[in-house]
């Protein structure tokens, strides 16, 4: 295949150009507030779609929010890559703590990236990484560099949940037959270490509300004799994990696999710098799970964390007060073999059994997903790492990541497919927070990489037939 680099460095203006003005428009998945926002981005990303050479292309409507469709099918007999990725972001808050508008992409260099990063809501997450794959398409196509058939499904609500992606995936198996699916939604160790991410952790999401007494009361006249659903609340969450910041759950551990000390030792040999970490996001020390490491911590074991919590007065000022209520939404990461509605169900009993008389528990499930681990000895897993090979002279360290895609062991149950996770975003990137970027190096890089990936992937399963 022709080098996909002199295409790019001709091009790379108008790349980032086009990234920049698809970051412009704000598709908040989470607020309805802008819905209008989120549909003009589909609309968007269909017309991209087209101009990077999809033969059809479709906006597909969902009971939620649509799911852009391309494909260019050039051959049936050749093998077909199905490229997923998101066009929704994550509410940009707290807004006060970004250095520019969310909203209003700039370009400004870092200490990791000299050569400037796009900082905006969904630089990296997902807009930056899924336009990558738009742009790859496009070298493709207008270099005569396709060898296989291509399908692009990005949706619209992976940052809730992507509760219309089984709706659609059920109904639509025959036009998404795929095989492999190709995702770039994770990050990679570091620029000079490019790593397939290998696992995704599975999710529960639950939000719990405690009621105390029918009326907030003057904690004067009633408190000491009432129970305060906040106190309450908050004792209760310091029962689900114990001094080894173990998690308290009866049988939350249950399905999960121990890795042997073999795979323990392999995973250590990743590129990794604890004081780094601990600088970069301003904390004196690391906390977690007694016996584990901190990278062990963060992929292949389970966790659970609150969200977020509130209750009572939070304006200006004092007010006493004991409220009726109290809220908090928390969060289970979970590990392969752990059912997510297992979980949630066991999470259910134990925090009601945890509630004493005086106060009310109510448990709402919201959504969750499953695990997911990738084969390393499998043909998509050959072809990513060649294609690393391609572009940074050298093999990709498999690396467990703590993140969750739930719908990527959606897609194995579904579709029978496997996915890869090509991810070009560093840790340092800031997704979900203030001062989102992605590196312009990355952005390149990553259009680089992915034309060899078809190649590569297309060659191994012509030889493998
Ligand atoms: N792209 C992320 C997931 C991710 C990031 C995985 C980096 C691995 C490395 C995705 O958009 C995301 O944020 N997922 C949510 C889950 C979803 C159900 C809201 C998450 O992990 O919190
Ligand atoms: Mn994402
Ligand atoms: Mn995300």
């Amino acid at each position: 295949m022709k080098s996909p680099k002199n295409y790019i460095e001709q091009h790379k203006q108008r790349f980032i150009d086009e990234l920049i003005s698809l970051l412009k428009i704000p598709s908040v998945s989470a607020d309805p507030h802008y819905k209008k926002e989120v549909l003009l981005t589909a609309e968007e990303v269909k017309n991209r779609l087209q101009e990077a050479g999809c033969d059809t292309v479709e906006v597909c409507e969902t009971p939620g929010y649509p799911i852009v469709y391309g494909e260019k099918i050039i051959d049936k007999n050749l093998p077909t890559v199905l490229v997923y990725g998101h066009y929704d972001v994550q509410p940009p808050d707290p807004i006060d703590l970004w250095n520019s508008p969310p909203f209003e992409p700039v370009i400004q260099k870092t200490e990791l990236h000299p050569e400037g990063a796009i900082f905006a809501r969904g630089a990296c997450d997902d807009k930056g990484q899924m336009y990558m794959h738009v742009k790859a398409m496009e070298f493709m196509t207008k270099n005569e560099a396709l060898p296989c058939n291509v399908k692009f499904m990005i949706e619209g609500e992976e940052e809730v949940g992507s509760e219309s992606l089984e709706w659609f995936l059920s109904r639509n198996q025959e036009k998404l037959s795929n095989d492999v699916i190709l995702i770039s939604d994770t990050g990679m160790i570091s620029k000079d270490a490019p790593s397939i991410t290998t696992g995704l952790r599975g999710l529960s999401y639950v939000e719990v509300e405690v009621t105390g007494p029918n009326r907030d009361l003057h904690s004067g006249l009633y408190g000491g004799a009432v129970a305060n659903p906040i106190n309450i609340l908050t004792q209760m969450i310091a029962q689900l994990t114990n001094e080894n910041n173990h998690i308290t759950i009866p049988g939350f551990y249950d399905q999960v696999e121990d890795l042997s000390q073999d795979e323990r030792a392999k995973m250590a040999e990743a590129p990794f710098n604890l004081e780094n970490y601990q600088k970069a996001i301003g904390i004196k020390n690391v906390h977690g799970e007694a016996t584990y490491t901190t990278n062990e911590r963060n992929s292949i074991r389970p966790t659970l964390d609150v969200n977020g919590i509130w209750g009572g007065y939070t304006g200006e000022g004092a007010k006493t007060v004991i409220p009726s209520k109290a809220y908090a939404k928390i969060s289970m990461r979970l590990v392969p073999n752990q059912d997510w509605k297992e979980i949630t169900q066991l999470f259910k009993n134990h925090f009601e059994s945890l509630a004493p008389d005086s106060v009310k528990v109510e448990v709402k499930p919201h959504h969750g997903g499953q695990a997911y681990v990738t084969p390393i000895d499998g043909i998509e897993y050959q072809a990513a790492d060649k294609a690393f090979q391609e572009t940074f002279g050298k093999s990709a360290i498999p690396q467990r990541s703590g993140g969750s895609i739930p719908i990527v062991s959606m897609f194995e149950k579904n579709l029978g497919s496997k996915t890869i996770l090509m991810g070009f975003g560093l840790d340092t990137d800031a997704i979900h927070s203030p001062n989102e970027h992605f590196g312009i190096w990355n952005y390149l890089k990553g259009i680089e990489t992915i034309p060899y990936f078809y190649q590569h992937f297309t060659d191994l399963f012509q030889n493998n037939k």
